[in-house]
């Protein structure tokens, strides 16, 4: 009942549209009862009667109720569908806006193939229902209601004996109702796990071949297809079970009527007009309450989305605004870390890191991969809360910030340089949207990628294929760099951002560094060692500790792990 008065909610801003259509299934229904109705007149006046003229207006008669019910049942379906529709557009946007909204936790929680399954066929199976809910309940509804007005009115006890039957049929619909429900639900994970299978082997495509490894993952994806063939072989068996069983059901009914209609008609207290006229009362009934069955299990089918749509619409945001957050203008780029500890799960990644960061100055990160630094910074931009202590910037601790204001502050360029698949000039004025093109080339020139991006057929219009596909390595760093440069935000983050280029584009690279790093607080990690000699300050990170720190020299003086690090990259 909660899911129902849920779904219907997301129908209300299209009520004129639903009243309309309501309007005309009326109409649709009253022409039902009414055909079954004038069945009797009919039929006394040609046979018992005699009365011949009938014939001449029976034909337009039957032609004017056909284009009336037509025209009420394209009214009915198309507001009615519509309506739909646009419920459906609206979830699809907030479950969109909420995904959005929610942080990194729950991006890795949740892999990307599924949350795409859930944005299409969830939301797409959740609408079978909302049309479903209006449409089928409420037309086939008023047909029944009528066509029962119908046969009442003829016998009202032979229409009771018709009836008896009924509190039979709602075990087994009730349990075939559940049964869809779950097996939706069980069905849309099966295609939750085919798209990410989809995804991964799609965006691995390359790790697959180059391990020559098509074969399983073909057949990892065989299971995932049968396995979802076999809960849909049941939801199928199922629905297609209901019709049958409520038939052989109601046949039960048909079978009284004509018990008890035919001594009826036979003692005299019912004519032959009057029971064809309610049988044929009783036999339009059977479309309208096969609608309803399948109605019903269209709307178990829909629960089963719907429980998983409002899974996700219902989760909280670990990291959002509160009411009290404030905004800031440019920071001067003061960074503070007071007893920063941290964990994703239970396992503590950072423990009681303490670091101050003063403005304009350039402070990179070393030591062993898995030592936590990607982490440290990470919590920066608020990717994740710290579990303890906290963050501050010019002294404020980030999380009384708004997070629009937080991320003014901060660019990043990391190891994934990824691109969207637009053009690099807008690639580059991501961060700034409204850049003119001038600030776009200034941004790729101070990032040594001027040069290469006119080159290209057709220069800063030039389509960046899915991924970046069609620049190198380097390239795409550049462009990230630009990016990152046209941001102008006086906290730059670089994550191993040349980690990926060979000496000579990683020379070039530097040099675009140096024009990012400049006037701005810059954290840098790099496993180069090479890389961050100038820096003001390198901090060497293990096992989620500070383990030293100071200048390049002092450093090699106190030997320990960076003297360490360095005699490997330099022995
Ligand atoms: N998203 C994540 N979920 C769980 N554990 C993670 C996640 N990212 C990193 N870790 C773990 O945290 C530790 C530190 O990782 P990271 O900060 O990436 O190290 P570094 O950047 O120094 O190589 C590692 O043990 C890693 O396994
Ligand atoms: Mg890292």
């Amino acid at each position: 009942m909660e899911l129902f008065r849920r779904l219907l909610q997301y129908s209300k801003p299209y009520w004129w549209r639903i009243v309309i259509s309501l309007v005309a299934t009326l109409g649709v229904s009253g022409l039902n009862g009414a055909i079954a109705f004038l069945i009797k007149p009919v039929l006394e006046k040609m046979f018992v009667q005699k009365d011949l003229k009938i014939f001449l207006f029976l034909p337009l008669g039957v032609i004017g109720i056909y284009l009336v019910k037509g025209v009420c049942r394209f009214t009915a379906d198309y507001f009615i569908a519509t309506a739909g529709q646009l419920a459906i557009q609206d979830i699809r946007e907030g479950f969109y806006r909420k995904n959005m909204t929610l942080s990194m936790r729950f991006f890795n929680n949740n892999p990307t193939g599924a949350l795409m399954a859930r944005v299409l066929s969830d939301v797409s199976v959740m609408q079978e229902g909302v049309a479903n809910i209006v449409t089928g309940l409420l037309r086939d509804g008023f047909s029944v209601i009528g066509l029962l007005g119908v046969i009442f009115y003829r016998n009202w006890q032979l229409a009771l004996v018709s009836l008896v039957v009924i509190p039979l049929t709602v075990f087994p619909a009730r349990k075939i109702g559940k049964r869809i429900k779950r097996l939706s639900s069980e069905s849309l994970g099966m295609i939750g796990d085919i798209s990410r299978i989809l995804q991964e082997t799609f965006s691995g495509i390359k790790v697959v071949k180059a391990f020559g490894l098509e074969g399983r993952e073909v057949e990892k994806f065989v299971n995932c297809n049968k396995e979802f063939y076999r809960i849909t072989r049941k939801t199928i068996k199922y629905g297609a079970l209901s019709s049958p069983i409520m038939e052989v059901i109601s046949s039960l009914g048909i079978a009284s009527v004509i018990w008890f209609g035919g001594s009826m008609v036979m003692k005299g207290k019912m004519t032959s007009a009057d029971i064809i006229s309610f049988m044929a009362a009783m036999v339009m009934l059977y479309n309208p309450i096969k609608g309803l069955i399948g109605t019903y299990n269209a709307i178990q089918r829909s629960f089963g989305a719907a429980e998983r749509v409002f899974e996700i619409l219902d989760e909280e945001p670990d990291i959002k605004d509160g009411p009290d957050s404030m905004a800031m203008g440019r920071a001067q780029g003061i960074l503070d870390f007071d007893r920063v500890s941290f964990c994703y799960n239970e396992e503590m990644v950072l423990k009681d890191v303490s670091l101050s960061v003063r403005k304009g100055e350039v402070v990179a990160f070393v030591g062993p991969s898995g030592g936590g630094k990607t982490t440290l910074v990470s919590l920066i931009p608020r990717f994740y809360d710290v579990t303890s202590g906290s963050v501050l910037i010019d002294g404020i601790d980030i999380r009384k910030l708004k997070l629009k204001s937080l991320m003014e502050q901060i660019a990043m360029v990391d190891q994934e340089t990824f691109l969207f698949n637009d053009t690099i000039a807008n690639n580059i004025r991501y961060g700034k949207p409204d850049a003119t093109l001038e600030e776009v080339y200034a941004a790729a020139q101070a990032a040594f990628a001027h040069d290469f991006i006119t080159e290209m057929p057709a220069g800063y219009e030039t389509c960046i294929g899915d991924r970046g596909v069609r620049l190198s390595g380097g390239q795409r760093q550049r462009i990230c760099i630009a990016r990152a440069i046209l941001k102008d935000a006086p906290v730059l983050i670089l994550d191993e951002a040349t980690s990926a280029l060979d000496t000579e584009s990683e020379q070039m690279v530097q040099k675009a560094l140096k024009n990012l790093m400049a006037n701005r607080t810059t954290l840098v990690i790099a496993h180069r060692l090479s890389t961050i000699f100038h820096a003001d300050k390198i901090i060497v990170i293990d096992r989620g500790e500070i383990v030293q720190s100071g200048a390049h020299a002092e450093l090699l003086e106190q030997g320990g792990l960076y003297k360490k690090l360095y005699e490997m990259q330099f022995a």
